[in-house]
């Protein structure tokens, strides 16, 4: 074992308390009273950098409109650490905001403090994605207290809007794609996880997302139920017979046309997802009781997460939802919905496909109320070669610290600035996940295993000393 995995292994506890840390600060970044906390988590990362002798800017991306008010954006984290034109530059990226959580969600225990039971530590952010970022800090603590030199250069982007659609961040990799991060040689981004809870993994391909909202109103205020019901077109009613003709029970999209933008399947690729590495049960019980999937074939649960587009729907803001019974017609609602789109889907298209759709959904009702569908953020996917130099040094990496080869694997979720750092850098980019299939990202007693915090730590070290010496 190295010198650096060898301090990684002796200092568990520091690293883990670093983490108890972040995850105390709850760094909610959709909650418009908790942006001074996600800010504060920003000024945490800067002192803790500075500590690890990187040079590190804040940088004020301006401002936001949530909820009718005005508020600051947190701060994009710029650190360098190195600055040698003899060795290659290396960006990695991470996001230092967190889904909400309550207790009253159904956790076990407080969500911002860090819980240890056995091998699992729980709390909000644990694994999305504060564990990976702690990870990289204790990667720079172990080069540092061993003195060794770190074999690359690194430039450290960490964002406070991930989990809200990463506002502002584009333009400012674009800006700065001829400053801070020229000379970028390759990107790694730990935000994301295994495929199982078995073997680590590496991820060559994201879905991207585009999000909707659909408009209907028409009282100028709620009504009375008994006195208005029957006589006027209810937003409502509207609003849910059109939204029921999105997507079916089965998962298939109903917006016709969508189904012409995605690759068509080759034998080749059906052929790998039938091979991979993947339990079906084991699948399923992580999700429920009892078998939820749409289906029972590993192939097709594989396919319509990693390479088909798939449509949710997330919400109704306006409608009634408490508990009771409010004999209310909502004046206006908004009805939420999303599609994670696939490789060679034009995200344009698709806008005006969603909008034609239900517009013409919405004339075979022949009702009087005002109706509009509105697009609030369009995201593509992204793909990168996993035979590059990136992955190969990740994989070896991986192989060395957990003696098995990676799942090559592409995911359902995304990571909004990928793409960008694909393109404006025209580097290969290399995901790099550190928790578990099962580690519950954004649900209730999210969680990461102490020994995937400290293995991928080792992961992280090793990981630099091959991107150093791979071509
Ligand atoms: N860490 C996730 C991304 C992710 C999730 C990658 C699952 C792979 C598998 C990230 O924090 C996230 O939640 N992203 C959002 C982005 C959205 C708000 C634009 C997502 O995927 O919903
Ligand atoms: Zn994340
Ligand atoms: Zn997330």
């Amino acid at each position: 074992m190295s010198t650096v995995s060898r301090y990684i292994e002796e200092h568990k506890d520091a690293f883990i308390k670093r983490l108890r840390e972040a995850v105390e600060i709850p760094s909610v970044s959709g909650e418009i009273k908790r942006r001074d906390q996600v800010i504060r988590m920003g000024h945490w990362l800067k002192s803790q950098l500075e500590e690890l002798n990187a040079d590190v800017k804040l940088i004020d991306i301006g401002t936001q409109e949530l909820e009718g008010e005005t508020i600051p954006l947190p701060p994009v984290v710029f650190a360098q650490v190195g600055n040698d034109s003899n060795k290659k530059t290396l960006t990695i990226y991470g996001h230092y905001d967190v889904q909400p959580a309550n207790t009253s969600d159904g956790w076990d225990s407080e969500p911002f403090e860090l819980t240890i039971e056995g091998d699992l530590m729980r709390g909000r952010g644990s694994t999305d994605d504060k564990g990976p970022i702690v990870g990289w800090l204790n990667t720079l603590s172990a080069y540092k207290e061993t003195k060794t030199p770190l074999p690359v250069n690194i430039k450290f982007v960490f964002e406070g809007m991930e989990e809200s659609g990463s506002e502002g961040l584009d333009e400012l990799v674009v800006k700065e794609s001829q400053g801070f991060l020229k000379g970028t040689d390759a990107v790694c981004i730990s935000d994301n996880y295994w495929l199982t809870n078995r073997k680590p993994a590496l991820t060559y391909g994201l879905r991207g997302v585009s999000y909707f909202e659909i408009c209907v109103s028409g009282p100028n205020a709620d009504l009375h139920s008994g006195v208005f019901g029957g006589t006027v077109h209810e937003p409502m009613t509207d609003l849910i017979k059109v939204m029921g003709t999105l997507v079916n029970t089965d998962g298939k999209i109903t917006i016709p046309g969508l189904y012409e933008m995605v690759q068509p399947l080759t034998d080749e690729e059906l052929a790998r997802y039938k091979n991979m590495d993947f339990d079906v049960k084991e699948y399923q019980d992580s999700i429920a009781s009892k078998p939820i999937t749409v289906s029972d074939d590993k192939a097709t649960i594989l396919m319509n997460r990693m390479r088909y587009p798939s449509l949710s729907l997330h919400g109704i803001e306006g409608a009634f939802y408490g508990g009771g019974a409010k004999t209310v017609i909502p004046a206006g609602v908004k009805g939420k919905f999303s599609i994670r789109t696939v490789p060679n889907m034009d995200i344009q298209k698709l806008e005006e496909l969603v909008k034609k759709h239900l517009n013409s959904e919405f004339a075979k009702l022949n009702s009087r109320s005002n109706f509009e569908v509105v697009q609030l953020s369009a995201g593509p996917a992204w793909a990168a070669d996993p035979n590059h130099w990136n992955f190969r040094a990740a994989a070896k990496a991986v192989k060395s610290v957990f003696g098995v080869e990676p799942d090559l694997t592409k995911e359902g979720g995304s990571i909004p600035v990928t793409l960008t750092f694909d393109e404006s850098l025209k580097v290969n980019v290399c995901l790099l996940p550190m928790g578990r299939s099962d580690d519950g990202a954004h649900s209730t007693n999210e969680k990461l295993n102490i020994s995937n915090f400290i293995e991928g730590t080792k992961v992280f070290a090793e990981y630099l000393e091959n991107v150093a010496t791979h071509d």
